[in-house]
């Protein structure tokens, strides 16, 4: 009773936003009026690491939580920011030890650990570029991005390394792989090496143009796109994460997402440290009783998370939030899909707070159009850009059009937080870039008010759960099984996850469909691809519509799957 009553006085505190008038900041913003939010280390040098962590040490908040985490069988474990300080350079240290370059690639493939956290702070911390992978994937996904990106050193555990094993013969540049636990054969015994190694670096001061870190995402052709992020998007971050999540230093911060995501490490990471929050983390799976039982028991206070998410709580009764005290919660943020006005409704009734929707990209570094805590919520509307950030809605030529209108969503370079490029593909950068505009690839609509409101994606790219799916990757995936000729893959609405994978498929001569070999290509997809990434329905068909240069049109399998008119068919196969 005695805690509740506190909880309650903690939100009547009325904690002001960080950002207290939008209009007035958007109208005299200048970025280099914010360069000092950030530390910077010798002249103009500065690392996203030492910014997020180790400018803490010294101050107040040295010995403060940095980090409180629970696993799935509720052992629990927090780390101040000394700690995190500490283990994060006896990895860099480690690093050193095995010689790695500055510059090089170190990939993480671990689930949501500790290790995951203070390994990819030493390693920015140590000049080299840190990348991260959904724990989900399997060997060919796995074997992508190690190859594309030529990583010297992965961190993994000895469950997640048997699917590196089966790839191990192909990647001649991955020269060292650190089990957390269990390591056998010629694989090293990472926390032996963190034990002998010294608890004191000097960090690498390094220029804002360097790159820090590195994610995979999908395009709707070709291989996964190596997302590469500069030193510098460590001044987008901290400004993001103090207006949009309004971290303040009396807060504990909770961010869903797992950091094979850019989310779980813009603000699972990086810019929720750099403002100092107390950041929950949470290995297990979703499970609405267990979620709001983390919230209680910490007293978590913001909550960032992703519209299914909200939906899977909806789901789950308002019955469910009762059993609970969750009054210490004080602002609740929503990415990665649309978020309707529904659950905004839903869940003022159930928290007496609203959602606030934000959208951004991998590629963007950073929340791009949000709704801020002290600025009116449109339901069902992103928001308006960032203070910093010029948003218009395009044309096909890069025009800007007037407001109602629907168009390409675009963004005006540079902004801190922008992708410095794509790893190995500059063609594929450039493309990204029309008319001085930077094209997110997502069709939208500014009202007169200024709020942007998101139509759909402009291409095929498929989003399930908040997570971007390439069709290709998919589509690959399935053509590796020996039945299998040809497949084109959609995304299909879906009233929980937003989308689910959908496949048609094409079988070889001679081979029968069965309900068995829909599961068997199921199966075979999550095994080599991803196991939170696969068709969740599948459709033999005798023949895929295609252009006459021979591209998949999965504009026409998505009009056939909802029965839609065709469209221009001008271009097909004949
Ligand atoms: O299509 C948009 C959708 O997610 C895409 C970016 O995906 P990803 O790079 O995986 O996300 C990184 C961090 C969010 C966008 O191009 N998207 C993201 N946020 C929203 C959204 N769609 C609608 N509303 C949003 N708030």
């Amino acid at each position: 009773m005695e805690i509740m009553k506190n909880r309650s006085y903690l939100r009547k505190l009325r904690i002001e936003s960080n950002l207290k008038n939008y209009d007035e900041m958007k109208k005299h913003f200048k970025w280099s009026k914010f360069k000092k939010e950030i530390h910077w280390m010798e002249k103009d040098k500065l690392n996203t690491a030492v910014n997020s962590v180790d400018k803490h040490i010294g101050t107040v908040r040295e010995n403060k939580v940095a980090l409180i985490w629970e696993g799935e069988k509720g052992e629990e474990k927090k780390f101040t920011f000394r700690e995190i300080y500490e283990l994060s350079n006896r990895f860099a240290n480690v690093l050193k030890k095995f010689k790695i370059k500055k510059g090089q690639r170190v990939f993480v493939l671990l689930q949501r650990v500790p290790e995951l956290y203070y390994s990819h702070l030493g390693s920015i911390k140590y000049g080299a570029v840190a990348g991260t992978m959904f724990p989900a994937f399997g060997p060919d996904a796995i074997y992508d991005r190690l190859e594309n990106s030529e990583a010297v050193a992965l961190i993994t555990d000895s469950e997640l390394v048997k699917r590196v094993d089966e790839v191990k013969k192909k990647l001649p540049k991955l020269k060292h792989i650190f089990v957390i636990d269990k390591p056998k054969g010629k694989e090293i015994d990472f926390h032996k090496e963190m034990e002998k190694a010294s608890e004191h670096f000097k960090p690498k001061a390094l220029n804002p143009e360097d790159f820090a870190f590195m994610l995979y995402t999908s395009g709707t052709t070709g291989k996964p796109k190596g997302v590469l992020h500069a030193h510098r998007s460590a001044l987008y971050e901290h400004l993001t994460a103090k207006w949009v999540l309004d971290i303040h230093d009396t807060d504990v911060y909770w961010c869903t997402a797992d950091p094979g995501w850019v989310t779980g490490i813009a603000y699972g990471i990086l810019g929720s440290w750099s403002n100092g929050a107390t950041s929950l983390v949470y290995a297990g799976r979703f499970d609405a009783e267990k979620w709001y039982e983390l919230i209680q028991k910490y007293s978590v206070t913001i909550w960032y998370t992703a519209p299914t998410a909200v939906r899977l709580l909806m789901g789950a009764g308002e019955e469910t939030a009762k059993k609970f005290d969750l009054t210490s919660l004080r602002h609740l943020c929503s990415v990665g899909e649309p978020l309707n006005p529904e659950p905004i409704k839903w869940s003022l009734k159930v928290f007496g707070l609203p959602f606030h929707d934000n959208f951004w990209q991998t590629e963007t570094g950073g929340i791009v159009i949000a709704n801020y805590p002290s600025m009116k919520i449109k339901a069902g509307s992103m928001g308006k850009p960032f203070p910093g950030i010029h948003a218009a809605i395009v044309d096909d030529e890069g025009k800007e059009l007037t407001a109602g209108k629907e168009g390409n969503l675009a963004l005006k370079p540079p902004w801190p937080g922008l992708m410095k490029t794509i790893w190995k593909q500059k063609k594929r950068f450039d493309k990204y870039f029309l008319n001085k505009w930077y094209l997110t690839g997502d069709k939208a609509m500014k009202d007169s008010e200024g709020y942007f409101w998101f139509v759909g994606r402009g291409d095929d790219i498929i989003k399930t759960s908040g997570e971007r799916v390439g069709p290709f990757e998919v589509e690959s995936a399935l053509i590796s099984h020996p039945s299998v000729l040809e497949a084109g893959v959609i995304g299909k609405p879906d009233a929980l996850k937003g989308e689910i994978i959908k496949a048609f498929v094409v079988l070889r001569k001679g081979v029968t469909p069965s309900d068995a070999l829909k599961n068997e290509l199921q199966m075979h997809v999550k095994k080599n691809y991803a196991g939170h990434a696969y068709p969740r329905e599948i459709e033999f068909i005798e023949e895929l519509p295609k252009t006459q240069s021979g591209k998949i049109l999965r504009r026409v399998l998505k009009a056939k799957e909802s029965g839609l008119d065709l469209g221009d068919t001008s271009t097909f196969a004949k």
